[in-house]
């Protein structure tokens, strides 16, 4: 899969993206980032890639120009790219646009600067627009590595213990149960006997168990959207009354 991303610092990129399991994957040729600086197709006198918003008021707005020349001649070479704008205003960002987005072979990532990017550049000349949350960065940079990390992770083989990604938070919406480690004790704190007790089928009930009483208790909202078994209810009340002010407090 190939990412090509316009930025105006895209020197930001080198370190997350060439690092550890992306790293690995772009050796590979997995995947495949291709920088390019937007102020190279800015072809005025000064290579300006911003200017003053019309009808007045705070902070500068990316020229449409260079952006669009950017996008046009990546457009000319295969295979043919989406194009993708990161804006606080885009389509919320999740684990089902991730997995469609692992389908594309080739992804063209547009960071705004500034006090956004001249609304045509969005509305004539993206496919498509995505925030990764409700707050404000300070540019698209950090969100397109938000989007090409959980993206990359999805395409087949990038992660090296090829364990299915299918299990995972956000495909049954459910947050995942907690995990543990050595040692069994830790300045005090025990990791619960029931996963040192061997018993395989008790432990999957466990932490089915936990991770139905996180969900209910950190993300109503998922929850809300669950069909629960008999059983998903008889572990529920197990978790909750074993837990019950270990969590963040359900009442709250
Ligand atoms: N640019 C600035 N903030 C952003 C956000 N939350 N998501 C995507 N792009 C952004």
């Amino acid at each position: 899969m190939i990412f090509d991303i316009l930025s105006l610092f895209p020197q930001m990129f080198a370190s997350p993206l060439g690092e550890s399991i992306l790293g690995k994957a772009m050796e590979r040729g997995l995947i495949e980032t291709r920088l390019h600086n937007i102020r190279d197709f800015a072809f005025d006198k000064h290579q300006m890639t911003d200017d003053r918003p019309f009808g007045g008021g705070e902070g500068m707005v990316m020229k449409p120009e260079p952006i669009v020349e950017a996008v046009e001649f990546l457009r000319k070479t295969r295979p043919t790219p989406l194009v993708v704008l990161l804006t606080p205003q885009g389509r919320l960002f999740n684990q089902r646009i991730a997995r469609s987005l692992a389908r594309v072979p080739r992804l063209i990532l547009i960071c705004g600067r500034y006090e956004g990017v001249d609304e045509r550049v969005a509305e004539h000349f993206t496919d498509e627009q995505l925030s990764i949350g409700d707050y404000v960065l300070t540019g698209g940079e950090l969100a397109a590595m938000v989007v090409v990390d959980a993206v990359s992770r999805l395409i087949p083989g990038v992660l090296g213990n090829s364990a299915s990604t299918d299990e995972e938070s956000f495909t049954e919406p459910l947050l995942e149960y907690p995990q543990y480690t050595r040692p069994q004790e830790f300045r005090g704190y025990r990791v619960p006997e029931i996963l040192l007790s061997g018993h395989h089928e008790a432990i999957k009930r466990w932490r089915r168990g936990q991770a139905l009483i996180r969900t209910r208790t950190r993300r109503p909202d998922l929850f809300a959207r669950m069909t629960l078994t008999p059983e998903d209810e008889e572990l529920l009340r197990q978790a909750s009354d074993e837990w019950r002010g270990r969590l963040w407090k359900e009442s709250e």
